[in-house]
């Protein structure tokens, strides 16, 4: 047996129809969306309008055009930040972001901004009232992951909207680890600029990513270069969503992703997410017997996303991922998760968690394998 349980680092495998319509893009299509009036292009623009429509469904955006494709959630985040903050203004943020949000936060510090990042407790949870206590008069941005990918835990992203809005700042959520799996409707969420990677709870290809920007919210380009558009002009056209999609897209990685979303739609996203959750909680019980087994996060499991992070007394996690691989085939994230301050604040330095993460086509039995696994390795590193 094979078991793949790092779905939270990108998803697999995929939904038959994912493969099929990357397959389908790069030998059928071939061509590149809005460069050519021939019937290859106009059928690869076809691809990317329905792809647009497919995210605006999931996540109830009224206008797709508000959609920019980009290459992974980094690309969807270093948008949203380089394109709308400026020396001076202030950022709030919290103990449990990943790199891709705190490193470039911490570029943007260098250069004049202002950040503040709010202490989660000892279970990744951030306190609202802790960022409205943050705020200044010059606050433009709130800047939260929406589920922490190194914990699972959920955060209130609705009292953070309140706060936010009361201030007239923007709200920024990294949904690296709840596209796909927690009902996201910008509208009625108070988001103003949503951030979420295709390739893992899309279950879309490496290579895709998206950031939603409501209407009211003007960016500033990253990337300048041919867009289809404005051809004539020198100058990068502020076209939504041309202008801020630059150079020749990833149209089989796009098509995938419609398909990837289609899958979720079709299986109902509270149904896929109570699979994963059903899963974790029978992991969670296969390894409750495990001495100094300690699970990080929220201890009320409805307040965790789909993954689970632990450690094991006097087990090096690294070490133990290794055995579950070697001896195991069993394929999971361990260590650091490329968010050092929430490791800090989870108390899981320097040595990090093991997690896993199941997905859409992890089985009840694929679990069991992985519970006894971790028993047998846990007693054999510890002899
Ligand atoms: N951010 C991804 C993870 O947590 C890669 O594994």
């Amino acid at each position: 047996m094979s078991v793949y349980l790092d779905n939270a680092a990108t998803s697999f495998p995929k939904p038959e129809s994912v493969y099929q319509a990357v397959e389908y893009a790069m030998r059928q299509v071939g061509a590149s969306p809005g460069r050519g009036g021939y019937q290859r292009s106009l059928e690869a623009s076809r691809i990317m309008f329905r792809a647009r429509e497919a995210v605006a469904g999931l996540f109830s955006i009224p206008d797709s055009s508000r959609i920019i494709f980009t290459h992974n959630a980094t690309g969807a985040l270093n948008l949203a930040l380089h394109g709308t903050l400026l020396p001076g203004d202030h950022v709030i943020t919290t103990s449990m972001e990943h790199n891709s949000l705190m490193r470039p936060l911490y570029s943007l510090r260098d250069a004049g901004l202002e950040l503040t990042i709010v202490q989660a407790g000892p279970d990744g949870m951030v306190n609202p009232d802790d960022i409205h206590s943050a705020l200044r008069p010059n606050t433009r941005m709130i800047a939260v992951s929406h589920v922490s990918n190194v914990c699972g835990a959920i955060q209130p992203i609705g009292r953070i909207a309140a706060i936010c809005h009361e201030a007239g700042a923007m709200f920024l959520v990294d949904a690296a680890q709840s596209a796909g799996y927690l009902k996201i409707d910008v509208v009625s969420e108070g988001i103003d600029l949503l951030a979420a990677p295709g390739h893992k709870g899309l279950l879309g290809p490496p290579g895709t990513g998206l950031l939603y920007v409501a209407p009211h919210l003007r960016l500033k380009p990253i990337l300048e270069g041919g867009t289809g558009t404005d051809s004539t002009s020198l100058e990068q056209p502020l076209t939504m969503p041309e202008g801020f999609e630059t150079g020749t897209l990833n149209l089989p990685g796009i098509a995938g992703l419609k398909a990837g979303i289609d899958f979720i739609l079709e299986k109902g996203i509270e149904a896929l997410f109570q699979h994963e959750r059903n899963l974790l909680e029978q992991a969670q019980s296969g390894l409750r017997p495990i001495p100094g087994l300690t699970i990080y996060g929220p201890e009320e499991s409805s307040l965790r996303g789909s993954l689970l992070s632990f450690t094991i007394t006097g087990v090096d996690s690294s070490l133990l991922a290794a055995e579950l691989d070697q001896g195991f085939d069993i394929a999971v994230r361990a260590g650091l998760h490329c968010a050092p301050l929430a490791h800090d604040t989870l108390g899981t330095l320097p040595g990090g968690t093991l997690r896993l993460s199941p997905g859409w086509s992890t089985t009840s039995e694929e679990i069991a394998f992985f519970s006894d696994a971790v028993v047998q390795c846990a007693r054999k590193i510890n002899l």
